[in-house]
């Protein structure tokens, strides 16, 4: 397909293109018109010869000549593909055929992939060893085709070039990294999970780094493969192969964190169990599980940030209707730990599971204040029971509620008459917290527009600049899909093009920095107010009183910081 697509683009310009449904204007360097596709009047439209791309930013579409036919045809991409190839004289091979050939190449060249990192793990008795020290047996390694990335830059690319798969096909599956030093296998000394699909097909991989001389504080612990056109990770759940005739059977399915927490699930014969492995749990996990049972226990890790992921996920399956219950393991710091110790403690704790509402009463049992556990009912439990679907789930917990607390069941019903809605649960908080959050993104990404656009400056004070910034905040400028991409540079060329814009990179960068010190004090408020909460109650353990004052110091020179760049303005 793309060779098609390519030859259409080398014989038409896009302005040529839309001319003949809009009439442009010029723009400095570009072009702009009226918006085809939203009603206004000022132009917003714009289009850029030098990339020959479109974007609008009021109803914010945009792309290429071939979006472009499909907006304004309203037509899909191999329509859209026709009327294109036909104005540019190009021939087509049936699309159709050929997507279908490169999906099923890709998978074969994952296939491939997998086999090379089993050779790879056979040759590596240490890694070998690590994965059998961590409680794994023979068999189950082999069975889930755990393997080992050696550490080479260019291992897998030259067997599967071997293999005839071209460098664009091994890209397109998310195996290799291109940069301006040349090209290398993304995945290099890891310990490398093979991803499967629900047919039990590979589509991607989770790499854990081992060996190679780095340390896993200097690099990600976990890497994954990047959105390819067979994995999408907001749709794969980690195990969902072979656990969904588990979870019918047992009509229970339990979700964990990690790839090893599943494995060593497995492992000891609890096989209803998958993971979210790498990537936030989306509605979409849940909708796949929801097809088979109604029950989710969650299992997640007993740190910070086990603790907010539960707590997203468990209001997420609320919403989605499920039945939320809660494993709790005893000792170790995840699932795998804990199996690795003993499988019959994991089998227990899934076992013995609570339920959500449950486990939140239990909780306040260890509360001394009147006070603070009506608080806490008001502010964590009855908005979660005011999402619940069934009247009479709702109706059954306020009564526990009020018999456990020995008051009137018809006082709890007003207290929870009285939650508002935007309240009901800690998820669309989450979204308020997200706005707080896209001012941050919004920045950055016209920082990342402008840094694409003046990539190629010369100016030099600009260059060390830019390349602060990037280095302070480990700015990812790769991260975007190549159309974002676009519209950032759109931006950053609409906004700044017209002035002195290296002062504007300037204020940009100062706006960046201080937005990101926000952040990091609002972080710290919350820690503090927490340990002076506690400190109010119970008192605090030495080590907490350290870290309180740690947290103020921060807190102080962080205000200080802003108040800086305030006068910086
Ligand atoms: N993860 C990731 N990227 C990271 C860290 C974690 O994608 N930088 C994913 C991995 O799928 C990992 C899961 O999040 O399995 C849970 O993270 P964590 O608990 O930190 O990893 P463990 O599975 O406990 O890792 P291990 O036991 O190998 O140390
Ligand atoms: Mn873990």
């Amino acid at each position: 397909m793309s060779s098609s697509v390519e030859q259409i683009k080398s014989r038409l310009n896009i302005v040529d293109v839309i001319q003949g449904y809009v009439k442009l204007e010029r723009a400095g360097v570009n072009f702009k018109a009226r918006c085809p596709f939203h009603n206004e009047k000022t132009p917003s439209f714009f289009v850029s010869p030098i990339r020959q791309t479109w974007h609008c930013f009021g109803c914010n579409r945009g792309g290429d000549m071939f979006s472009f036919v499909m907006e304004i045809e309203g037509v899909e991409f191999i329509e859209a593909l026709k009327i294109l190839a036909d104005r540019a004289g190009v021939s087509l091979e049936p699309f159709d055929k050929k997507y279908k050939d490169e999906r099923s190449r890709i998978l074969k060249l994952m296939e491939e992939a997998k086999n090379f990192y089993i050779e790879g793990l056979k040759k590596n008795l240490e890694a070998k060893n690590y994965l059998l020290e961590r409680g794994l047996k023979e068999e189950t390694i082999k069975d889930f085709g755990i393997g080992f990335a050696p550490p080479e830059w260019r291992g897998l690319l030259n067997y599967l070039r071997n293999k005839n798969y071209s460098d664009k096909e091994i890209e397109k599956a998310g195996m290799l990294v291109r940069s301006d030093k040349g090209i290398y296998d993304r995945f290099r000394g890891r310990i490398m999970f093979p991803i499967f699909d629900g047919s039990g097909r590979v589509v991607g991989f989770s790499g854990r780094i081992f060996g190679g001389g780095k340390k896993e504080e200097e690099t990600a612990k976990y890497i994954n493969t990047p959105q390819t056109i067979i994995y999408d990770k907001s749709k794969i759940l980690y195990g969902f192969d072979r656990a969904k005739d588990e979870i019918r059977r047992t009509n229970k399915c339990i979700l964990v964190e990690g790839q090893m927490d599943l494995i060593m699930s497995h492992q000891a014969g609890v096989k209803n169990a998958v993971a979210v492995s790498g990537t936030a749990l989306t509605d979409y996990h849940l909708n796949i599980i929801k097809r088979l049972s109604d029950n989710i226990i969650m299992a997640f890790d007993k740190d910070e940030a086990g603790l907010a992921a539960a707590k997203r996920a468990i209001d997420m399956a609320l919403l989605n209707d499920l039945e939320v219950k809660i494993a709790v393991i005893p000792f170790g710091k995840d699932p795998a730990d804990t199996i690795k110790n003993n499988p019959d403690v994991w089998i227990t704790a899934v076992n013995n599971s609570k339920n959500i509402f449950d486990f939140y009463l239990d909780l306040l049992e260890k509360i001394e204040s009147p006070q603070k556990k009506i608080k806490e009912i008001q502010e964590t439990i009855l908005p979660r029971l005011a999402v619940l679907t069934s009247e009479i789930k709702r109706a059954y917990w306020i009564k526990e509620i009020a018999d456990r607390l020995k008051i009137k069941e018809e006082a709890v019903w007003e207290e929870m008459k009285k939650i508002k809605k935007e309240e009901r649960t800690g998820v669309l908080k989450e979204e308020r917290k997200n706005n707080f959050d896209n001012r941050l993104q919004m920045i950055e990404n016209r920082l990342i527009g402008f840094i694409l656009w003046k990539r190629e400056d010369n100016d030099d004070e600009l260059k060390s600049l830019v390349n602060d910034l990037v280095k302070e905040f480990s700015i990812d400028l790769e991260r975007w899909s190549p159309d974002l991409k676009d519209k950032f540079v759109f931006e950053a060329e609409i906004l700044y093009g017209g002035g002195n814009y290296k002062e504007e990179f300037k204020n940009l960068a100062l706006e960046y920095r201080k937005e990101k010190a926000r952040q990091e004090l609002a972080f710290l408020g919350e820690k503090i107010k927490e340990l002076e909460l506690k400190m109010g109650s119970g008192g605090l353990a030495s080590d907490e009183a350290i870290l309180l004052k740690d947290y103020l110091d921060k807190f102080n020179k962080l205000t200080k910081n802003i108040l800086n760049y305030e006068k910086k303005r």
